[in-house]
């Protein structure tokens, strides 16, 4: 766990701050019971990234990619949001420039109320047509297994960004923007090895931000002013208290 003193002077940090952006990672929703990626137990050390996560597995065999996002998504309709995502809520309101930039897919963090949020990797909640291109909101755990778009009967793929894939270039400059302008740069729960969200904490302190990460382990990252050692659940709260 982290010295008191270290959380009281990135708190004093957050309070002070007139611009606040926060990545979060796996490591938020694992306290909800949400699998991480890496590490013990990690989905990618049960399962091949390229066999499930990339547009070429998706092409060769749709079936068993679907198959996959069926399971996760029924493992994560049962997921709460916990105090983390809920202290992040406060910390919304609390300030008029803020960005929450998420790599989940998860869909917890729009659940506990963030509403300025980017979900960099898209959404397993979304679907979208391989033919038209319409996006929709989908949160049926009764879908066939190879959903077809309502307009076109094309086959339907997750909203999600895989490995190759290229980050919408809407939410990216926004994120961009975001690390260029914050004061504070709070990093939640990410081992920080997956670009292009891995060198935001870098940019922001380029720019001038505050940074400071909440992680149970050390991750890649290395440019943090503030390392606070903890679960998300129990550091986001005692970070943001009742601003
Ligand atoms: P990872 O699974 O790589 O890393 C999760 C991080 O959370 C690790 O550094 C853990 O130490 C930390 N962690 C675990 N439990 C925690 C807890 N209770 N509190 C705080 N930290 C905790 O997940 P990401 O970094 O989010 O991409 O992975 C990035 C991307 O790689 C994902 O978005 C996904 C994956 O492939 C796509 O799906 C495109």
């Amino acid at each position: 766990m982290s010295d008191q003193s270290d959380i009281n002077a990135a708190r004093d940090r957050i309070s002070s701050a007139r611009s606040i952006a926060v990545l979060t990672g796996a490591g938020i929703s694992a306290d909800s019971g949400v699998p991480t990626f890496r590490g013990d137990g990690g989905l990618w050390k049960q399962f091949r990234a390229e066999a499930l996560a990339t547009p070429e597995a998706f092409e060769s065999h749709p079936e068993i990619v679907w198959e996959w996002y069926h399971w996760r998504r029924k493992i994560i309709a049962e997921k709460r949001p916990n105090p983390a995502h809920d202290a992040l809520v406060v910390l919304e309101r609390s300030c008029s420039d803020f960005t929450l930039i998420t790599q989940n897919v998860d869909g917890l963090h729009l659940l506990a109320g963030s509403r300025k949020i980017i979900e960099l990797h898209g959404s397993l909640w979304r679907v979208r047509c391989t033919d038209c291109g319409r996006t929709t909101e989908n949160r049926s755990l009764d879908l066939p297994p190879l959903p077809a778009c309502e307009g076109c009967h094309a086959l339907l793929r997750p909203d999600v960004v895989w490995f190759g894939e290229a980050i919408n270039p809407v939410d990216l400059q926004k994120s961009l923007e975001a690390c260029r302008s914050a004061e504070v740069f709070l990093v939640v729960g990410t081992s920080g090895v997956v670009q292009p969200a891995a060198s935001f904490a870098s940019l922001a302190k380029a720019h001038g931000a505050f940074t400071i990460e909440i992680n149970t382990v050390d991750s890649e990252l290395v440019d943090c002013d503030a390392w606070l050692t903890g679960r998300a659940s129990e550091m986001v709260p005692q970070l943001i208290g009742s601003l």
